[in-house]
């Protein structure tokens, strides 16, 4: 097992901002379209599927390398939690499709990764556990092509990667999307791309806890979040995978997996949705921003992914009026 490191890098490429400025523009496109047919809502992970409060609490005795930012102290935190799909589209449940868990931690004080102060701590994941593509680029020209429609979007694969290449790709996907997905009380959850914890870099993620049951209950993945919690509490253990150098926990590969044989891993936090019935946080998680940049300076995100999610989330955000 390799040790925690404070050097780490973060490389920007000299066409940056003009790339970011097409993310922008991609983005708002993509999420014009949709809410022609939808109605006002998010650029991608519109469809929400439940939304909870709860509490976030931060565990006593963590090792010195955990104990920044959030984590700095131990203590109960309110917090938000809403699921989604993450497609650009209100579709059937049933239909294959990335998952979202986003927390909202609440009762945060500190210094904001965007400037200013900030009083929340967000975390946005993924059932995957790396991105698409090493950097934004690949992503945000799919997505481009997506504006039009699922045709479009596939022949763009095969334009880009060529036949042969178009067809690894477009299995890739289907394989990401079709992932056996056994509920979200059941599932592993990342934020996938790195975050600071203080001078350190981590990748944050969630474990089911306390042995919810391994499959589903109801075969619909709300229907089963619902049944789960009419009867009892849901607990998630939240981890710090912390980055050891460069080849084996690269910043600027987001579609590379960190090994965990490799690599330090912290339980910090335990979240714990209370039982509860119906959907009582349902409107004030739709109305919430949650944002991979919407937290701590401690915490800030890394990487180019994670600079190009900050104009789209942005752009998402003022196109549906929040
Ligand atoms: C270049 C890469 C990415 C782009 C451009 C992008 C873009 C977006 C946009 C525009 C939204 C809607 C924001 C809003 O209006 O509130 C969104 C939501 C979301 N994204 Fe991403 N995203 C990217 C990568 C990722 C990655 C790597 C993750 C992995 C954790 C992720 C997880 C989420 C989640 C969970 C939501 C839903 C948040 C909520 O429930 O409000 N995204 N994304």
């Amino acid at each position: 097992m390799k040790q925690p490191s404070t050097e780490w890098l973060e490389r920007i490429a000299p066409d940056e901002e003009a790339h970011f400025a097409r993310v922008a523009k991609v983005i708002a496109r993509l999420q014009q379209t949709r809410s022609a047919k939808f109605g006002t809502g998010r650029a991608l992970h519109r469809k929400q599927l439940f939304a909870a409060t709860g509490t976030l609490e931060v565990l006593p005795n963590l090792p010195p390398h955990a104990r920044h930012g959030l984590f700095a102290a131990p203590g109960r935190h309110r917090a938000l939690v809403r699921l989604s799909n993450g497609g650009p589209d209100v579709q059937s449940n049933k239909r294959p499709d990335i998952r979202g868990f986003a927390v909202k931690v609440l009762d945060v004080s500190g210094e904001s990764a965007l400037g200013g102060t900030t009083d929340h701590q967000d975390f946005l994941m993924i059932n995957q556990n790396h991105f698409a593509s090493a950097d934004s680029r690949e992503f945000v020209d799919f997505i481009e092509a997506l504006a039009g429609g699922p045709l479009p979007a596939i022949l763009h694969l095969f334009k880009t990667h060529g036949i042969g290449g178009g067809f690894a790709r477009f299995r890739e996907l289907i394989a990401a999307l079709g992932k056996k997905f056994n509920g979200f009380a059941a599932e592993r959850f990342n934020v996938v791309l790195p975050i600071r914890c203080g001078p350190y870099a981590v990748r944050v993620r969630l474990k089911p806890a306390g042995s919810p049951p391994p499959v589903a209950r109801s075969r619909d993945i709300v229907e089963d979040m619902r049944q789960r919690l009419a009867v009892g509490p849901l607990h998630w253990d939240l981890e710090l995978q912390f980055l050891v150098d460069e080849a084996t926990t690269p910043i600027e590969d987001a579609s590379k997996v960190w090994p965990d044989a490799e690599t330090p891993i912290v339980t910090v936090a335990r979240l714990t949705l209370p039982q509860q019935g119906g959907d009582a946080a349902s409107t004030e998680a739709e109305a919430a921003k949650f944002d991979p940049w919407g937290g701590l300076a401690a915490h800030r995100p890394l990487g180019e992914v994670m600079r190009a999610r900050k104009v789209a989330y942005y752009e998402s955000q003022k196109g549906r009026g929040v």
